[in-house]
């Protein structure tokens, strides 16, 4: 696939022509000049109301949370670079993943990769099955397994490639014909990936989600979300879920993530080398007992990763055997920053059995292969270097 085509840009936009490539789209979707001053960058229009003509007479804009123009732009702007129909703009990962929820009704089934993001599982497992929503986790990198799964209630496969933190892949095509052949929707967590690196429409999902908190953003000053739909009834769904509910992304926010994806481009190609050079550089290692990352050979879903995947990510996982040498490690750093989240500039490094996936369950932990010896890198933007320098003084600390 020649990831600098957009398949099926849907959104008419002036500037753009209907071949534009992706960096292009990065740059340009979604954004015009600003009509009254001509300001190239849409301005951060932070106003809760808008004043209209007369009585039943405005300009398109009634209410802040229903209609803002740098959200807008935003979702426009994501819409066009994950080829998809429209966006909706959240103020988090977990309010967009909750109104996509909303798609389902009481007595509904929905079949989840097994080691989805933590929060994730908490959101379903504790909040949503009081609704009478149940929920079945498998490997859906197996997708026979995951076909077993589906019910006569399943009416959604969610999914998360690279899955969070052991970097399992599923083959989104697959998922996709399995999904469909049972009348039901696929969403896909875009967020580990970016759509740099995997645009999940193309290959037949209907629903894409980001926290935009990571890559999209990419400087760790934003929290939020973006969730991309194909089906006009979805779409309709959405929009109207988006402004009822209300968890909608701040003026401030969206303007921050507009500015983040028009590099995304670049960021994701530095964040690709550096990821795959840190694996390299950790499989070499005498105290590294394990290196999770789809970019190596030796992942067991290497080929699968080549064909899917446009670059390998930003996102790596490592065993070191136990929790005292994965403390030795994560206190030894000294570039790199101990912090939950992923996807910005600065390198992160963390720890999953305690961080990101403490609401995980200790069995349900140890499955995944989760365990207190692994330790989980998103691979920032710095000279790679500097982060081997780094990691190879901690690791002479076990
Ligand atoms: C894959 C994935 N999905 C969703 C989320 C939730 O996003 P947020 O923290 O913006 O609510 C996260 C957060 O880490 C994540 O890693």
């Amino acid at each position: 696939m020649d990831f600098a085509i957009l398949t099926h840009v849907s959104y008419s936009d002036v500037k753009l022509s209907r071949r534009a490539r992706f960096s292009t789209v990065c740059l340009h979707a979604g954004q015009e000049p600003d009509p009254t001053t001509g300001a190239i960058i849409t301005p951060i229009y932070q106003t809760s109301t808008y004043v209209q003509d007369e009585l039943g007479k405005h300009k398109g804009y009634e209410y802040g949370r229903t209609q803002n123009p740098t959200r807008m732009a935003l979702e426009r702007n994501v819409a066009a670079i994950e080829g998809g129909k429209a966006g909706f703009a959240f103020a988090s990962g977990m309010a967009a993943i909750g109104a996509i929820a909303t798609l389902l009704e009481s007595g509904d089934h929905v079949v989840v990769s097994d080691n989805t993001y933590g929060g994730t599982f908490r959101l379903f497992d504790k909040v949503l099955t009081r609704y009478q929503l149940s929920f079945t986790y498998v490997d859906t990198g197996n997708l026979d397994d995951t076909e077993r799964a589906f019910t006569p209630s399943t009416r959604m496969l969610f999914v998360e490639t690279p899955s969070n933190p052991v970097m399992r892949l599923t083959d989104l095509r697959a998922a996709a014909d399995v999904a469909h052949r049972h009348g039901v929707r696929l969403v896909v967590d875009n967020t580990f990936a970016s759509p740099y690196v995997q645009r999940p429409l193309e290959l037949g999902a209907d629903i894409v989600v980001h926290s935009t908190t990571k890559y999209m953003n990419g400087h760790s000053d934003s929290v939020g979300a973006i969730v991309i739909s194909q089906r006009d009834q979805d779409n309709e769904w959405l929009a109207f879920v988006q402004n009822a509910e209300g968890a909608i992304l701040s003026p401030f926010d969206s303007w921050l993530v507009l500015r983040g994806t028009k590099t995304l481009p670049i960021r994701m190609e530095r964040h690709n080398a550096n990821g795959l050079a840190l694996a390299e550089f950790l499989s070499a290692h005498p105290k590294v007992k394990k290196v999770y990352y789809p970019g190596l050979p030796a992942h067991p879903q290497y080929e699968l990763a080549r064909r899917q995947m446009h670059g390998f990510g930003g996102m790596l996982a490592f065993d070191l055997g136990s929790l005292e040498a994965a403390r030795r490690v994560l206190n030894g750093v000294r570039l790199q920053s101990l912090a939950e989240s992923l996807g910005g500039v600065e390198t992160l490094i963390s720890h999953p059995a305690t961080m990101t996936h403490a609401s995980v369950p200790p069995d349900r932990r140890a499955a995944l292969g989760i365990t207190d010896g692994l330790v989980r890198i998103s691979a920032g933007i710095e000279d790679i270097e500097d982060l081997e320098e780094d990691l190879s003084q901690a690791l002479d600390l076990v």
